[in-house]
């Protein structure tokens, strides 16, 4: 039987990658109905939104969706697409890997880290309102709810992935309250796992360590906003944003993305890695149960990628975005 899922292919580099991505998918041998519906600025003359809501039905119903980057203005305008989806379908877990490929140049050769993010609260929550003319004020919410639920779902993820150790990332010396209840719900879920490592640290301690020697770590899980930050470092331990994956998982749907965005100064010109989402879509096969077609994938861009040859330009390479993932398609077998 078809799985059927949701595909958002989103705007500058997203249809182009979203396309790579889904031909990709196609070739490994499952079988799969795209739904496709778009959102961002580019539908609002149409729907009255940037995130209409056939666009959510889609998602519920199916329970799925591979979605590309869509571009939210600065400082102005709607408020983003991203963040509405994530609140408004509960999809609490951020998850990001960072994991070392042979063939792409980086600082460190064997990084393996996966950053679990809270994806609906925080500094994200975007309660903010200026304070007179000259002072803006934003306000962070921290739930025991919230911190519990993604402290759960990293040890349930360490427990059934068999990885070593947990490290919560706060900056509770500075926000007490706040930064304090997460550390606190994360020390309480830690009880449950007494098989797991349990550590925290300094969210600017933990920059540090990274940069230094990230194979220290295992399994991160942070607040919205430092999760943000540190998995675009992490990104960049293990080759840049063109190669890190990431999901959005709730209880009632889970949408799959790149950690990168839209990338308006290189989009339409076929220069776009299109890697990243192809690997959010190798999530995406595992979270549906197509774990051989997901392994398929992997080995496959591997290949590619330990070959150097038909590669994006970010990677060192003169592939297009559709070269690169005809020789992805190619080396599977
Ligand atoms: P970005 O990730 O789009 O770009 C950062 C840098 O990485 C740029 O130099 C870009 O060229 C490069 N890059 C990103 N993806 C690449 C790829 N696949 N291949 C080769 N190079 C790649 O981040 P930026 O510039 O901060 O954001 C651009 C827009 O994307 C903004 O409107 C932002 O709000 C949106 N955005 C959307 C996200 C989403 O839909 N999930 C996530 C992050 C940003």
């Amino acid at each position: 039987m078809a799985h059927r899922v949701t595909l958002i292919p989103g705007d500058g580099i997203g249809p182009e990658v979203a396309e790579a991505a889904r031909q990709v998918i196609d070739a490994s041998g499952v079988k799969i109905e795209w739904e496709v519906v778009e959102a961002g600025e580019a539908v609002i003359p149409k729907y009255g939104t940037p995130l209409p809501d056939h666009v959510l039905e889609s998602i519920r119903r199916n329970g799925v969706a591979l979605k590309g980057p869509v571009t939210t203005p600065v400082g102005k305008g709607f408020r983003s697409v991203n963040v509405t989806l994530r609140q408004a379908l509960d999809l609490y877990a951020n998850v990001r890997p960072a994991r070392s490929f042979e063939g792409i140049k980086s600082r460190y050769e064997n990084v393996d880290l996966v950053v679990f993010r809270e994806n609906t609260e925080d500094l994200y929550a975007g309660i903010e309102h200026m304070v007179g003319k000259d002072a803006a004020e934003s306000i962070k919410i921290i739930t025991r709810h919230a911190s519990e639920r993604i402290a759960r779902y990293a040890f349930e993820y360490a427990r059934k992935n068999g990885r070593r150790k947990v490290t919560a990332v706060h900056k509770a010396n500075i926000m007490k309250l706040t930064d304090g209840l997460f550390l606190e719900s994360c020390r309480r879920v830690a009880e449950e796992y007494p098989e797991i490592e349990f550590e925290d640290v300094i969210v600017d301690a933990l920059c540090m360590r990274l940069v230094q020697d990230p194979t220290q770590f295992d399994c991160l899980v942070l607040p919205n906003l430092y999760g943000d930050i540190v998995s675009d470092l992490c990104a960049g331990l293990v080759g840049g944003l063109g190669v890190a994956p990431g999901a959005n998982i709730g209880e009632k749907g889970a949408v799959f993305e790149a950690v990168h965005g839209s990338a308006p100064q290189i989009a339409g010109q076929n220069i776009a890695n299109p890697t990243a989402l192809i690997l959010s879509g190798v999530m995406m096969l595992e979270h549906i149960g197509e774990r051989e077609a997901a392994a398929r994938v992997v080995r496959a861009v591997r290949r590619v990628l330990a070959a150097g040859e038909h590669v994006t330009p970010d990677l060192g390479g003169k592939a297009g975005t559709k070269e690169m993932a005809a020789a992805i398609i190619a080396a599977m077998e």
